[in-house]
Order: C-alpha cells, then sequence, then structure tokens
C-alpha cells in the first residue's frame, strides 16, 4: 500500500512539471528526481549496429505505458526494425530499470546522429529525459586478399575474406560465388577486439585450370538485413593440355590438322615435322590453336601427326585423329565439333 501511494504522488508531480514547463524531468514524493542514466555519452558504431548502454528510475508497471527511443527529435520515434531492446549492457542498474538497445542496420555516409529516450505514462503525458547520446558511424570496410597473387590448378591455396569492426550483436555469414573448383573447406573466425567483431574466413581452396581471370567474390550478409561484397581475379598457372577438339581434316589431298591447347602461360605448340608451316591463334588468355597444313602424300610419308604443347609448368602431346571428310563412316568414330576450323578452300 505504501508502494501505491508513492507512485500515485510521482506521476502526478511529473504532469505538474510537464505543465509548467520543466525540463529536468519530474521529481519523486521526496524530492529526487527521476533519472535517466547514460553510461556514454558518445558511441562509435561498427558495422551492423550500435550498442547504448541505459539505465532509468523503474516506476510502478501500472503507470507506465511505453518506453520509446528517438532519433533526432521525440516526433521521430524509432521503430522496432531499427531498435531492439536488451539485456545487460548497462553497469550501474542496481537501483534503475534497464533501457540498453541495440540499433540495428546502421548504414551509409559517415554520421552522426542523436538518440534519446521518453517514457509514455498511463495518463498518457510523456517524460521526455534532457539526456541524449550522439552515436557516429562509418561505411563498411571489407577486405579481400589472397594469400599468394598466382594460384597454380590442382595445388591448394588460401583465399580470406574479412570484415573489420563488425559490431558485436552482428552474426554474419559468407558466401563465396565464382568459383569453379568444388574442392574447398572454409574456415570461419571470429575475433572479440576492443568492443569490436573482427570476422574473417579463410577459404582452403584448390583451383582448376579455367578459374584463370575468374572473378570471384565473397559476399557478407551482416546486422540485420545488410550484405557487403568484395571482389578479386584470380590468375590462375596451370600446365598444357591439348583438348579433344584437335584432330587433322582431311579433304581430298589435303590435311588441315589443328591443334587446341590450353594452358597459363600460354603454350608453345608444335608439331616436330612440321613446325614451320603452322598458323597460331590465341585467346590471349589460356586456350593457344595451331593450324598445320600437309598434303596427303607428306602424311602418307610420316604417318602420324604428333602435337606438343609446351609452357614452364609441363608439357603436353597427342597424336591427332584423322577425319577423312565426305566418308561419314569413318567420321562418326571421332565426333569431333570445332568451331572455326579454318576452310583450305578459301585460303
Ligand atoms: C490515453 O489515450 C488513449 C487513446 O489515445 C485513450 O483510450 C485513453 O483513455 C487515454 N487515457 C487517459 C488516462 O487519458
Ligand atoms: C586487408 O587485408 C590486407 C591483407 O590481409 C591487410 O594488410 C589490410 O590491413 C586489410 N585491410 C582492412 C581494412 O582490414
Ligand atoms: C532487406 O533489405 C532489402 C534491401 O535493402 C529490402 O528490399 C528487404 O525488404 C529487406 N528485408 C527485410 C526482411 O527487412
Ligand atoms: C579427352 O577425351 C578422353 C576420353 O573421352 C578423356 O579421358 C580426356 O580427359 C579428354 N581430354 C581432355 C583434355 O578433355
Ligand atoms: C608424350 O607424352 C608422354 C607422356 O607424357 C611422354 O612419355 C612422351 O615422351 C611424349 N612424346 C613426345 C613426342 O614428346
Amino acid at each position: 500500500m505504501q508502494r501505491m501511494k508513492f507512485s500515485v504522488g510521482l506521476v502526478l508531480l511529473c504532469v505538474l512539471h510537464m505543465w509548467i514547463g520543466s525540463s529536468s524531468g519530474c521529481f519523486a514524493e521526496d524530492g529526487g528526481h527521476l533519472e535517466l542514466h547514460l553510461e556514454q555519452k558518445f558511441i562509435t558504431a561498427a558495422a551492423g549496429c550500435a550498442q547504448i548502454p541505459c539505465g532509468f528510475t523503474d516506476l510502478p508497471t501500472a503507470y507506465m505505458a511505453s518506453e520509446i527511443w528517438f532519433k533526432g527529435s521525440p516526433e521521430s520515434p524509432l521503430g522496432p526494425e531499427e531498435v531492439e531492446k536488451t539485456n545487460g549492457l548497462s553497469r550501474a542498474l542496481s537501483t534503475l530499470k534497464e533501457c540498453s538497445i541495440i540499433l540495428w542496420d546502421l548504414i551509409g555516409l559517415d554520421r552522426t546522429e542523436e538518440y534519446g529516450f521518453m517514457l509514455k505514462l498511463a495518463t498518457n503525458e510523456t517524460q521526455i529525459f534532457p539526456e541524449t547520446v550522439q552515436v557516429s558511424y562509418s561505411a563498411v570496410k571489407m577486405n579481400i586478399s589472397l594469400s599468394s597473387d598466382v594460384m597454380v590448378a590442382t595445388k591448394m591455396t588460401v583465399l580470406t575474406c574479412s570484415l573489420s569492426d563488425l559490431c558485436l550483436a552482428s552474426d554474419p555469414k559468407i558466401t563465396w560465388k565464382g568459383l569453379r573448383s568444388k574442392k574447398y573447406f572454409p574456415q570461419r573466425h571470429r575475433l572479440k577486439e576492443d568492443k569490436v567483431l573482427k570476422y574473417y574466413e579463410k577459404l582452403l581452396y584448390t583451383p582448376v585450370p579455367e578459374d584463370h581471370q575468374a572473378e570471384v567474390t565473397c559476399e557478407v550478409t551482416f546486422g540485420k538485413n545488410l550484405t557487403a561484397s568484395a571482389s578479386v581475379t584470380l590468375t590462375v598457372h596451370s600446365e598444357p593440355q591439348i583438348l579433344n577438339s584437335s584432330a587433322c581434316t582431311q579433304q581430298q589431298n589435303l590435311l588441315t590438322c589443328v591443334c587446341v591447347s590450353q594452358g597459363v602461360p600460354l603454350p608453345d605448340v608444335h608439331s616436330p615435322l612440321l613446325q614451320d608451316k603452322s598458323v597460331i591463334a590465341s585467346d590471349g588468355h589460356m586456350i593457344v590453336k595451331s593450324t598445320f597444313m600437309i598434303t596427303a602424300e607428306d602424311f602418307g610419308r610420316i604417318g602420324t601427326v604428333i602435337c606438343i604443347a609446351t609452357n614452364n609448368l609441363g608439357q603436353a602431346n597427342m597424336t591427332l585423329p584423322v577425319i577423312f571428310e565426305g566418308n561419314p563412316d569413318q567420321s562418326n568414330e571421332i565426333p569431333v565439333i570445332f568451331e572455326g576450323n579454318p576452310d583450305p578452300d578459301t585460303e
């Protein structure tokens, strides 16, 4: 009963003070203030969220309607998607009720915002506290790096994607995009450092030759609903391979032999007995196409055409199959689809 009497008096005094324009808060019956305790007046937000510790003089629930945080002025109350009540942030709470919050998804231009707190009482009156907190925040910094500049196909390497200064309440997730090899193992790391989270993922990755010049992206989701990403272009060295589209095509008395090889650095391609007769084309990237012309008579003399591709990582060779054009039985044995096969009639 004693408690109820105290509370009625307190609410009445609050109302009175607001009518006469007092800004210093309500007075309890014993002369003490209704107090708002903000431990920090200036907070540097980390990426994704900011945590504001807060406590205020508790009121009996019968006289309390709601606790409201606002940005700038009381006319801009924060919605539930921007703010989350949380406990355990404030250390000065023995006599106070906790009003600590997490502000979510702070993003955009570097800036400072002011936040304040008010109480709506059961009487429909509002108690706005004069104390405010400044929150400064800056753009998210993301970092993707490779352990080495040049990767080698089939050799495991490490890709690292890191986010610095994430807020502690954030639950980041990293997604990698653009990887062609299925051989990868992510290792996640979280480090708490001076009230922020350093989060990074090391990806143990074994590239395939086709990863050369591929753009790899790491995308991070964090906060409530934020994403950021960073990309790198891979350089993947690989030993030569001679592709199965390589073949000789015989048209009447002439064979056109095409050797298609792949490798980084671009392989040097030759055929031992036909060296100075080749025409070389390349995509400038990882494929070299060498075209050799040879008469049926010369071919009869050497028997087979061998193509050899070499770069600093190794060598590959292949005896080219021969397709007799206009003879469906034999050409069906070696199904070769090769784009841009030179037509000797036009030369
Ligand atoms: C407070 O406002 C609500 C709606 O605006 C109203 O229903 C209620 O009766 C009011 N309470 C008092 C004590 O004035
Ligand atoms: C990005 O990563 C590199 C290499 O790990 C490091 O030197 C640099 O400090 C990082 N930058 C940021 C903003 O974390
Ligand atoms: C997340 O953010 C995107 C773009 O900012 C928005 O379109 C989407 O509605 C948001 N989703 C949720 C659940 O808030
Ligand atoms: C060529 O084809 C053979 C048999 O189909 C296959 O084993 C080989 O891996 C292929 N080589 C390349 C370079 O695709
Ligand atoms: C072709 O490759 C095989 C195996 O890699 C090697 O043993 C052989 O000597 C090569 N032939 C030529 C002509 O380079």
